[in-house]
């Protein structure tokens, strides 16, 4: 089936935001849209965003990003077949000519890259996670979900990013999901008793008032407690550290503790943590240009909990490769608009599997009602998803597409649970 018209506009993401949506139509009228996130906390090697600078909107409006779309991108495509998604996405790579798709925009790539997926899967009329699986059995992914936003998704209120929770001793996503709105709100009540209730951070988890990074921690295990689970087997802690964002060169500055730390002491800290608290596992734990500190926790830890790299991988299966090669992180986090097309999101998944490394799926924190990566992680059969926390409806959108793709008929076969965790002991 071949592209009739390949048309973009700006929209607005969860921060009220700038960003780019584009919308593929067929020539059989069939369509589908896909829409470009953004991060806060970006690694340095991801593709960059395209905004315009200057005054408006902050400075990050995507006209430049508009105009490459409208210009160079919809007459490269249109007539195209729209089920070759890698000849595309070699061809939209080609025609930006940039590592880092610094000309066009990675923003500018990523919504087009998957609003001709959606309208593939449109055309051969299926549901997306079914267009991907292509007939193997999948399973619906082990879902992350954040009950505290810190970091640079709270005004650095505190250090680290995420926390989270995963429930470890559900046996569906929709019990996942039942499990997690039970510690979510006990959370929320045991802030409120303290007077320490003030509203949610970026990706939609409690604000954190807290003094110590540990007190984050204390809570989430009192509220897993307090809503009725056993920490650990039922529901386990994860956290993303993001200790590029406080960290570089070998230094850690822990604002909150008022504690700077080498890459040795911020290792011993969180292996201290790992000890104390039920948790099973950590994304970032050291700095994106730390690789010699991320090889010494993987060596300390690896064996224990899942050690997940971000900043560090950024969805680039040469990194995942080189990675595994020297036995830094476990897991891989998979972010379509870190690398810019669905061919290259593909391949980083690819050579994480290929490395024996789990991988999860995920959103950014600044976000839309786009629940492409729900999908991506299902017909991908990633094992886990991860995309905020449990509020606000960027986020409800995703888990609930979850929800349907469960209960609908033709479903994909169970669920993930934690067997898709690495570096569980046995
Ligand atoms: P970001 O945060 O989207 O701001 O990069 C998400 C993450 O670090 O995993
Ligand atoms: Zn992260």
């Amino acid at each position: 089936m071949k592209i009739k018209s390949l048309n973009a506009r700006r929209i607005w993401d969860s921060r009220g935001r700038p960003t780019v949506e584009v919308e593929v139509t067929n020539e059989d009228g069939t369509s589908g849209s896909g829409i470009a996130p953004a991060g806060a906390s970006m690694g340095t090697r991801e593709a960059v965003e395209l905004r315009d600078g200057g005054s408006a909107f902050g400075g990050r409006d995507v006209q430049r990003a508009l105009a490459g779309i409208e210009r160079e991108i919809a007459p490269l495509l249109v007539g195209r077949d729209v089920s070759d998604q890698a000849g595309i996405d070699a061809a939209l790579i080609a025609l930006d000519g940039t590592p880092t798709k610094t000309r066009l925009g990675g923003n500018a790539l990523v919504a087009t890259s998957l609003a001709v997926l959606h309208a593939a899967a449109a055309q051969a009329r299926q549901p997306l996670w079914q267009y991907l699986a292509q007939g193997r059995t999948v399973q619906l992914p082990l879902p992350q979900i954040q009950i505290f936003g810190g970091g640079a998704h709270a005004g650095r209120r505190v250090d680290v990013q995420d926390f989270m929770v995963i429930a470890t001793g559900a046996s569906s996503f929709a019990q996942a999901l039942e499990m997690t709105a039970e510690v979510y709100r006990a959370a929320g009540e045991i802030m409120a008793a303290r007077g320490a209730l003030a509203g949610v951070a970026d990706e939609g988890g409690w604000w954190p008032n807290f003094a110590r990074n540990e007190e984050a921690l204390d809570t989430l295990v009192q509220a897993i407690e307090k809503a009725g689970y056993t920490p650990g087997s039922e529901v386990a802690i994860a956290l993303d550290i993001a200790a590029s964002e406080f960290g570089s060169k070998g230094r850690y500055r822990l604002a909150l503790e008022n504690q700077e730390l080498d890459s040795d002491g911020l290792c011993e800290r969180l292996l201290r943590w790992l000890e104390r608290y039920p948790i099973v596992s950590i994304e970032d734990p050291l700095a994106e240009d730390d690789e010699a500190g991320l090889v010494a926790f993987t060596r300390a830890a690896g064996d224990r909990v899942q050690v997940v790299g971000d900043d560090y991988l950024v969805t680039n299966a040469q990194r995942v490769r080189q990675a595994a090669a020297i036995g830094a992180c476990n897991c891989a986090l998979i972010k379509p608009n870190q690398a810019g097309t669905v061919t290259e999101t593909r391949a980083a998944l690819d050579a994480a599997r290929a490395a024996g490394y789990a991988s999860i799926v995920s959103a950014r924190s600044g976000e839309t009602e786009d629940v492409a990566i729900v999908h991506l992680a299902t017909g991908w059969n990633a094992g886990q998803l991860k995309v905020g926390s449990f509020a606000r409806s960027e986020r409800m959108a995703k888990w609930n597409e979850a929800l349907r793709i469960e209960s609908r008929p033709g479903a994909p076969a169970g669920f993930a649970g934690r067997a898709a965790l690495a570096g569980r002991a046995p």
